[in-house]
């Protein structure tokens, strides 16, 4: 097997660099650094203007190995992933040129399998593209990681790490990736029971806060229709 050379990460996030995406891949381009891969991020939102689009698939048509990292949107990938693919698929592919894929996901709602459709696009995408599909990764609760990297999330961020850890190590060696090592990075992050009474109770407490007139205060939980 071929030790893999150079990786390319492809943002998804509107938000850039504030993102969970960021965060997300940044873990992962620490670890392929440490295994002497050489690496780069791009971030989608800054190239949607035609020509910059272009330039960015003809960058992304060379590299072994994409990235891709992006927020769950409406059960879907967000439309400035979704425009890159599209263009990604009009760049001709150069003979005997062979690229991997590997796609992650993360999602609001704290169940990891609700990224799984998004997931499948990109499978389906890299069958159409001639590109070989190595799997994906789903995170819930992603919001986790809007300020925060993996490596400060202690606890709620072990299986996510020891998955991914594997992950970099075989594709860095140019070997299989075990479906083993997708399923422990695509664990909750927490115990679903928790996660979603937790988000529950922050969730209504945020909402809550944001009302500051007293007299709405007091009307909020009316259903007049009801
Ligand atoms: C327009 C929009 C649509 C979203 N749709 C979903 C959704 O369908 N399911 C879900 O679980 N989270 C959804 N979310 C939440 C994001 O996936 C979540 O906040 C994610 O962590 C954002 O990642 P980022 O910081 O990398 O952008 C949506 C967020 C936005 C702004």
């Amino acid at each position: 097997m071929n030790k893999l050379g150079n990786v390319l990460f492809l943002i998804g996030s509107p938000k850039g660099k504030r993102s969970a995406s960021h965060n997300f891949a940044s873990y992962l381009e620490d670890q392929f650094k440490l295994k002497g891969v050489e690496t780069e991020t791009s971030y989608i939102v800054q190239h949607q203007k035609d020509e910059k689009l272009k330039e960015l698939v003809k960058k992304a048509r060379e590299k072994e190995l994409l990235v891709m990292v992006n927020p769950l949107y409406i059960d879907s990938i967000p439309a400035i992933t979704i425009n890159f693919m599209e263009e990604f698929t009009r760049e001709e592919v150069s003979p005997g040129k062979k690229q991997k894929l590997l796609a992650v996901f993360n999602s609001g709602f704290p169940e990891p399998h609700h990224n799984n459709l998004a997931i499948r696009m990109c499978e389906i995408f890299a069958q159409k593209t001639g590109i070989e599909w190595v799997g994906g990764i789903t995170i819930g609760m992603g919001a986790a990681f809007e300020s925060q990297g993996v490596e400060d999330a202690g606890f709620m961020s072990r299986n996510l790490k020891k998955g991914m850890d594997s992950i970099v190590d075989c594709l860095s060696l140019g070997n299989p990736v075990p479906s083993e090592a997708m399923l422990i990075a695509s664990k909750p992050l927490l115990p679903l029971f928790f996660a979603k009474h937790g988000m529950c109770w922050f969730g209504g407490r945020m909402w809550k806060g944001k009302v500051h007139d007293e007299s709405i205060k007091r009307n909020m939980y009316e259903r007049p229709y009801d």
